[in-house]
C-alpha cells in the first residue's frame, strides 16, 4: 500500500486572525510549520465571503508551496471568480466544493449529479491548465460516477457525518464508515484517486486511514484546535504517526 499523504488545512488560523482584524496569527507561517512537521501539502479554501483565507494568503501560499516543491490544494466553489483565481495561480490541485454563505462550514458534498453540466466544463478548463481536479462529494455511488463522468481525476469523500457520529457515539457510525469504504472502492475501481476530508480527529483518523484505496487525508479544524494545547508541530506529528500506524496495522 502506498504511503498516505496528509494535507493540512490552515483556514482556521486565518479565522482566529480575522476575529480581531489583526495580522496574526499568520496562516502562511502555519503552513511553513505544517510542512516542517511532516505535512505533505497545504490545503486552503478561499471562500466567496473571504471569512478566513484572503486573496493575499493564497498569493503567499502559492509562492511558499512552489518554492518548497509541495502541493497546494486550492479548495474552491464552482464560480467564475474562483476559476479565474485558480487559473491565475495554477495550484497543484483544486478541490471543487459546494458553498453556501450561511453555512458554518462545508456541510455536505458537491452535488455533481445535479450540477454535472455546469461542473464538467470547469473541470476540463482547470485540468487543461495542468491542475489536478477533485470533487468533494458525499460517499455516494451516484456522486462517484458523476464525478468520473465530469472528468475529475480525484474524489474527496466528505467524512464529516461519520466523524461527528463517532464523537457523539451514534449507533450508525459503523454504517457510515462502511458507506465510505464502498464509495472509496468504487471510485478506485473507476480509476479515480480517493481522498477524505472533514472533521477528522485523533480518534477517527485510524479507521479512515486503514481504508486501502485512500491516498490523502485533508485535515484542518481539529489540528488547529489541538495546536492550542500541544502546538501545531506536535499535533501534526501525532496525526501523521496515527496514519502510519493504521497503514502498518492494515499491511501486517
Ligand atoms: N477537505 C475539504 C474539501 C474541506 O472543505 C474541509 C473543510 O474546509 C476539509 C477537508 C478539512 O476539514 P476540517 O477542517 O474539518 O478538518
Amino acid at each position: 500500500m502506498s504511503k498516505l499523504r496528509l494535507g493540512v488545512n490552515i483556514d482556521h488560523v486565518a479565522t482566529v486572525r480575522n476575529a480581531r482584524g489583526e495580522g496574526y496569527p499568520d496562516p502562511v507561517r502555519a503552513a511553513e510549520m505544517a510542512l516542517a512537521a511532516g505535512a505533505d501539502g497545504i490545503t486552503a479554501h478561499l471562500r466567496e465571503d473571504r471569512r478566513h483565507i484572503s486573496d493575499a494568503d493564497i498569493d503567499a501560499l502559492a509562492v511558499i508551496c512552489r518554492r518548497r516543491g509541495r502541493p497546494l490544494n486550492f479548495e474552491m466553489a464552482v464560480t467564475p471568480e474562483m476559476e479565474a483565481i485558480a487559473l491565475a495561480h495554477l495550484p497543484h490541485a483544486a478541490c471543487l466544493v459546494p458553498e453556501r454563505r450561511e453555512e458554518v462550514t462545508t456541510e455536505g458534498g458537491l452535488d455533481v449529479v445535479k450540477g454535472h453540466n455546469a461542473i464538467a466544463p470547469v473541470v476540463r478548463r482547470l485540468a487543461e491548465a495542468g491542475i489536478r481536479v477533485s470533487c468533494f462529494i458525499d460517499a455516494d455511488l451516484g456522486q462517484v460516477a458523476a464525478s468520473k463522468s465530469a472528468g475529475a481525476q480525484v474524489v474527496e469523500l466528505h467524512v464529516g457525518a461519520y466523524c461527528q457520529g463517532v464523537r457523539d457515539r451514534q449507533p450508525n457510525a459503523d454504517a457510515l464508515l462502511e458507506k465510505i469504504r464502498q464509495a472509496a472502492r468504487e471510485a478506485s475501481h473507476l480509476g479515480l484517486e480517493v481522498h477524505l476530508g472533514h472533521g477528522i480527529d485523533f480518534e477517527t483518523v485510524k479507521p479512515l486511514a486503514a481504508i486501502p484505496e485512500i491516498m490523502e487525508l485533508n485535515i484542518g479544524h481539529f489540528l488547529i484546535g489541538e495546536a492550542i494545547f500541544i502546538g501545531l508541530g506536535p499535533a501534526i506529528q501525532r496525526m501523521r504517526a496515527l496514519m502510519d500506524e493504521a497503514r502498518a496495522t492494515r499491511a501486517a
